[in-house]
């Protein structure tokens, strides 16, 4: 980007391991009675949630990617999903648990949702580290929520601002500042 901005720590990552522990439990919990787990990373940015995650599950556990895009280098959601990558597998009879770093206006998921269901898995549920309430244009909701958090522009542990900052180890947000 062009205007120069800082980063202010919102969560810290040990905040977010504690979280993905507690999250970890209830998703063991519930596919203890299942081998045909598959946990699907929507990428590019939930690469490092999902690797903390899976590795957190004490699971046998399948991963694959899916790569969807709506906002390029932009702060605003084009509102239109392009898929990049699909999956490698089949997700027919399978259950499928997608993986989400931050849901906002929702229409990635709901667009990735929809794609997915149409191949018949057996039963289909999301996790969202982040969750942006106040921002969202399409019904639908995260059945598993790290954080929910206010309408900051965030950034960090995966999230991009202009494909930059996916490194920082922290969830933090971006600020403005003027030029020197
Ligand atoms: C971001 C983010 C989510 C999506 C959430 O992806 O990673 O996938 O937007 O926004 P929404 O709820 O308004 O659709 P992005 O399009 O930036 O692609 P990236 O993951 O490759 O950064
Ligand atoms: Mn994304
Ligand atoms: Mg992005």
């Amino acid at each position: 980007s062009e205007r120069p901005y800082v980063i202010d720590e919102m969560i810290s990552a040990k905040s977010i391991a504690a979280r993905i522990e507690e999250l970890c439990k209830e998703i063991t919990a519930e596919y203890r009675d299942t081998d045909k787990l598959i946990v699907v990373g929507l990428l590019r940015g939930s690469f490092v949630f999902i690797a903390d995650l899976v590795r957190e599950l004490n699971l046998p556990v399948e991963v694959d990617f899916l790569e969807a895009s709506s906002y390029g280098n932009a702060m605003e959601s084009s509102r239109e999903v392009r898929i990049f990558k699909d999956l490698r597998g089949e997700i027919e009879g399978r259950d499928v648990l997608v993986v989400e770093d931050i849901v906002d206006t929702g229409h990635t998921l709901t667009h990735v949702l929809h794609l997915l269901k149409a191949r018949n898995p057996r039963k289909i549920k999301t996790i969202a580290l982040l969750d942006k309430p106040s921002r969202r244009e399409a019904d639908i909701a995260a059945d598993w929520i790290g954080f929910s958090i206010p309408d900051e522009f965030v950034v960090g542990y995966g999230i991009d601002y202009a494909q930059r900052n996916r490194n920082l180890p922290f969830i933090g947000k971006v600020r403005f500042v003027e030029g020197s």
